[in-house]
């Protein structure tokens, strides 16, 4: 035994803080087997934007008192099924607001201009082969629509806006920001270009790009995901692509993580990443801090630093 609290990594990394980590807590790792004895001593789960932690999951865990994530968002945890338990939730919001946003402006940058293509086609002798070498599109001067605009939609805006025709947005409530506001994701695509997600994975935004949107965004339109792959209908996307409906996706999160339907992974109109927005050594370090912060702060019986429930 040890009076260290007990913590259960439900994520394979945790960069940066690990040493503080071990010094701080009893840690046992993802991929771990978590005997009978060791159940019961756990305190803490630390989850990222992937975990998905039910109310099951947490029954295995009769002193489990919060789970800290490590990811801003918390879509995956059963926030009904903490709060019965009276168990707390934090999560790391505001320090990879950049990180993210850079994300979907990269994705829409190598999507436009055929980067992922014309790599491989170096590398594959192309150009010294003298193979065509097809031309890409603009991505300066088109109209930006962002689905979301909180931090980073926000962020993805004011990245954006210096380069775009227009910037739009759709939220739930018109904000205090000089782009166009549009009350429905329908009406956004329709007036878009380039429909970036931004929105949190709710059971309000599941599979609202769905056919009607995407045939809105259009044939010369690209979809950005950096979100949450349940806002979109992965089949209606894929068909969507197939048919010419949209130009294109760059996309960093899907329906089913870590699974991604061959529909995307063998089509030429799309860039993927597995899930990498906040995945750089500064921002995840930062996260980090915060996660334990968040934990400190909860052993010691002060306030959450970053609390959702
Ligand atoms: C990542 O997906 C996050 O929610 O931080």
């Amino acid at each position: 035994m040890t009076d260290k609290p007990v913590i259960l990594l439900r994520t394979p990394l945790f960069y940066g803080a690990r040493d503080k980590l071990d010094a701080l807590f009893t840690v046992y790792e993802y991929g771990m087997k978590i005997t009978p004895e060791i159940a019961p001593q756990i305190k803490a789960l630390v989850g990222d934007g992937q975990a998905r932690i039910t109310a099951e999951d947490m029954d295995q865990f009769p002193n489990l008192e919060i789970i800290a994530q490590y990811a801003v968002g918390f879509d995956g945890i059963d926030l009904e099924g903490a709060k019965k338990r009276n168990i707390r939730v934090s999560n790391t919001p505001g320090v990879l607001t950049e990180d993210v946003a850079d994300m979907a402006v990269a994705l829409f940058l190598t999507l436009k201009r055929n980067i992922i293509q014309n790599d491989k086609l170096i590398r594959a002798g192309g150009w010294v082969n003298k193979e065509e070498i097809p031309l890409s599109h603009s991505a300066s001067n088109l109209d930006v629509g962002v689905f979301g605009l909180g931090r980073i939609g926000e962020a993805i805006a004011e990245r954006l806006a210096p380069m775009s025709k227009s910037i739009s947005y759709c939220t739930r409530h018109k904000k205090d920001v000089a782009w166009a506001y549009y009350d429905n994701i329908a009406d956004l695509a329709k007036a878009v270009d380039v429909l970036v997600l931004a929105a949190p994975g709710t059971a309000e935004t599941k599979g609202l790009v769905n056919k009607d949107v995407l045939e809105a965004l259009g044939s010369k339109g690209v979809l950005i995901n950096i979100a949450r792959g349940s806002l979109v209908d992965e089949d209606a996307l894929i068909e969507a692509l197939e048919k010419g409906i949209i130009a294109g996706a760059g996309l960093d999160v899907f329906a089913h993580e870590p699974k991604v339907p061959a529909g995307l992974t063998q089509s030429s109109k799309v860039v993927l990443q597995p899930h990498l927005g906040s995945a750089t050594v500064e921002t995840r370090t930062t996260m980090a801090h915060l996660v334990i912060d968040n934990l400190l702060a909860f052993f010691a019986g002060k306030p959450l630093i970053t609390p959702v429930i």
